[in-house]
């Protein structure tokens, strides 16, 4: 497995790789790799003939008041969980070869990025949107692999690829849980054993509503009451949203038809957790 910092570097060695007709499947991350990225690494590695995988935390998709600073770095294990599962390269740029000074281009995809986590990280999906942009201009890949852990984030990546013409195919792979039910998250090493503890609450409420709506349930509003009544019963759980929206537009909906996704962002002291679940009639 090789380390790439610059990116003239990597785009040497794509295009050495693509000169041998090699499929290549691409990984993008921020790092602190736990089995959640190694599920979109493995998955990869059976599809392509090469996988790269970027550790970048990136900077942009921060706001002023987040937690860029204190975000978990560990690039030595990284590495070496890495090199198991198959990687062929890892890309870690430099921020400031990534945007140095005078940078001013920005991918900002519209209207599905005002719901959810768009709605309160403001400027978040921009940063998210322009990184993935630039790494797939850099890694060139056919596939790229993304965790529908983070829904939206997936919905914003196909709509970018779909509407700037990106030759790549994405490829959403399943949330990865802790065996107690809690997604898994670099964030997760943030929370003390009581909020951890209740932090079962999210997959706990998820598990719920769809129990509801398989009883017959499908009114947005009392499902809506449920799960929040669940998770308010949690002392140290302070809601920032609950919600079901149409799974493809993003918008809110009244009742559950066809596939609607259930979403939360819920803080535990000063961190925020995010979970989903396809809500199907
Ligand atoms: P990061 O949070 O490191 O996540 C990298 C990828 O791993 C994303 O596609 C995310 O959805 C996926 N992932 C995280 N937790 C998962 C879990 N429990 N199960 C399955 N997949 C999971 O998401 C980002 O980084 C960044 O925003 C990035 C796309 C790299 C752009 O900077």
């Amino acid at each position: 497995m090789k380390l790439v910092n610059s990116i003239s570097e990597m785009k040497e060695f794509v295009s050495e790789e693509k000169s041998k007709k090699s499929s290549i499947g691409f990984v993008p991350t921020m790092g602190f790799l736990h089995q959640g990225h190694i599920s979109l690494i493995e998955q990869s590695v059976k599809d392509n003939d090469i996988t790269i995988l970027s550790i970048f935390v990136n900077p942009t998709q921060f706001g002023p008041n987040e937690d860029l600073d204190k975000y978990p770095r560990n690039l030595d294990n990284d590495l070496s969980l890495a090199n198991q599962a198959g990687v062929d390269i890892v890309f870690h740029p430099y921020a400031s070869e990534m945007y140095p000074s005078g940078y001013a281009t920005f991918v900002n995809v519209e209207r599905i990025t005002s719901a959810l986590c768009g709605a309160t990280r403001e400027g978040h999906f921009k940063g998210v949107a322009t990184v993935v942009c630039k790494l797939f201009n850099i890694c060139n890949p056919d596939r790229a692999y993304f965790g529908q852990k983070d829904f939206q984030q997936l919905q914003v990546i196909k709509r970018m690829v779909d509407d700037l013409n990106i030759s790549i195919e994405i490829i959403d792979c399943p949330t990865v849980r802790e065996s107690d039910g809690l997604a898994m998250s670099s964030r997760n090493t943030y929370l003390s054993a009581e909020e951890r503890q209740q932090a079962l609450v999210l997959s706990q409420s998820l598990h719920l509503a769809k129990k509801l709506v398989d009883s017959g349930e499908l009114d947005v509003v009392n499902l809506t009451e449920s799960v929040s009544k669940m998770i308010t019963s949690m002392p140290l759980a302070k809601v920032d949203y609950i919600e079901i929206v149409d799974a493809m537009t993003l918008q809110p909906v009244s009742q559950v038809k066809h596939k609607a996704l259930l979403a939360l962002a819920i803080r535990f002291g000063n961190t925020r957790l995010i979970d989903n679940t396809i809500l199907e009639v």
